[in-house]
């Protein structure tokens, strides 16, 4: 599209057409059109080596872990620890004991919300989040604040949609007994400043859970250097498969939480009149896991390190200025979410055009977007629309998509001419 955008003088730190070779699907073409996929905070593309290792469990050593003596469910045993003992050290958490598979990051959520905050609350107390929130980090707490009688909080954001640290900490009261805050949102791009956001709380000794299922694939997490609470990831968006999220949690914590769910696995004795708990982390991980999707996650941490964290950030900064500049080129065309500290989306509302007319259109010719109000209701509200369109990137797209997006997005000006 339009040549005359100067390109940033970013230098690409790592061959993107190599990656894109590591990720069978984007060889597709969608509508009889290459297909540019954009809508990576969604869900993220798998590389072969992921598809593969799940393969490989299911071919090779498919069994139960933990309950046999066999040497199927030994491997398998293995292979699962090996996945945990790899997220472990992706977010550097001390011990395995601090990494429970979930099902997502919203089960980890839930999980804090139930077993952590609500035997905690009580009438009048509050927790705190922020008004940049997936629903996913909004609806469990509203669940446990109604059924003990405290009050959910919200802090604000600016037009920006960056957070307004001093209200968050002027919201950080006496009565606050947990706080939970996106490190990045995933319907602005905001990246939150996480370490004052635990600093505060930590001072006024409120503990705090930090969801990183955006920034977990684009910057490096570290629960150590961060000092929170609770962390949750989400391993689909992590270019590894549904069905597998992580919960760090300090092990102080864990070790005082009672269970989420009972069942197998995260009992040591069952009897009917009383039963006891597993060690760590097992006590939270009742019933048969997702052993492949611990496998698979396990090969995609592999892979972005392999990759390097570094290399994709730089690139993906790369695209974010070139499609900003994209999208400034075309007319009508207003951005949302504008932080000086932002990572990998693009969401934007076109004058005379609804978000889902931009979607369908711009998909015949192949590039795939979201449109909607990305499970983040109340941002949509705090900028008074109804949703808006959103490219979303990641490691493997380029500039040529982005191309691809705005004479898409050039078409959709010229239908509603
Ligand atoms: C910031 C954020 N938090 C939480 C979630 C929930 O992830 P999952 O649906 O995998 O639990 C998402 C998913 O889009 C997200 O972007």
């Amino acid at each position: 599209m339009t040549p005359e955008i100067a390109a940033p003088a970013v230098p690409l730190a790592f061959d993107v057409q190599r990656a894109r070779a590591d990720f069978p699907i984007l060889a597709r073409t969608i509508n009889g059109k290459p297909l540019a996929y954009l809508d990576n905070a969604a869900t993220t593309q798998k590389p072969q080596v992921v598809l593969d290792a799940i393969a490989s469990y299911y071919t090779n050593i498919n069994a139960n872990v933990h309950r046999g003596v066999h040497e199927l469910s030994a491997r398998a045993t293995d292979a699962y620890e090996a996945g945990r003992e790899r997220v472990r050290q992706y977010f550097n958490a001390a011990s395995v004991h601090e990494i429970v598979f979930t099902r997502n990051a919203t089960e980890g959520i839930n999980l804090v919300a139930f077993s952590f905050a609500r035997p905690r609350l009580k009438p009048g107390d509050e927790v705190l989040i922020s008004a940049m929130e997936h629903h996913s980090n909004i609806v469990p707490w509203q669940l446990v604040c109604e059924a003990t009688g405290a009050h959910l909080k919200v802090a604000p954001i600016d037009d920006r949609g960056e957070l307004i640290l001093e209200e968050f900490d002027r919201l950080l009261t006496p009565r606050t007994r947990i706080a939970s805050i996106t490190h990045m949102s995933n319907a602005l791009g905001t990246i939150t400043p996480v370490r004052d956001i635990v600093r505060l709380a930590r001072a006024k000794g409120i503990p705090v859970l930090i969801d990183a299922s955006q920034a977990a694939y684009h910057m490096r997490v570290d629960v150590k250097a961060l000092d929170c609470d609770f962390l949750v990831a989400t391993g689909h968006k992590l270019y590894g498969p549904t069905g597998i999220g992580v919960l760090y949690g300090k092990e102080a914590h864990f070790e005082a939480m009672p269970p989420f769910m009972g069942g197998g696995d995260m009992i040591s004795s069952v009897t009917f009149e009383k039963s006891s708990w597993n060690v760590l982390p097992y006590k939270f991980e009742a019933g048969t896991p997702d052993i492949a999707g611990a496998i698979g996650l396990h090969a995609a941490l592999d892979y972005i390190d392999a990759t390097g964290l570094d290399a994709i950030a730089a690139h993906e900064r790369d695209l974010l200025e070139y499609g900003t500049q994209v999208l400034q080129s075309i007319d009508g065309i207003r951005l949302i979410g504008t932080a000086r500290n932002k990572a990998s989306i693009l969401s934007f509302v076109m004058d005379g055009v609804h978000p889902h007319d931009i979607g369908t259109i711009v998909d015949r010719e192949g590039v795939a977007i979201r449109t909607g109000h990305h499970c983040a209701q109340p941002v949509m509200e705090r900028f008074g629309i109804p949703a808006t369109a959103r490219a979303s990137l990641a490691l493997y797209n380029t500039r040529e998509e982005l191309d691809a997006l705005g004479r898409a997005l050039q078409r959709v000006r010229e239908v509603f001419a």
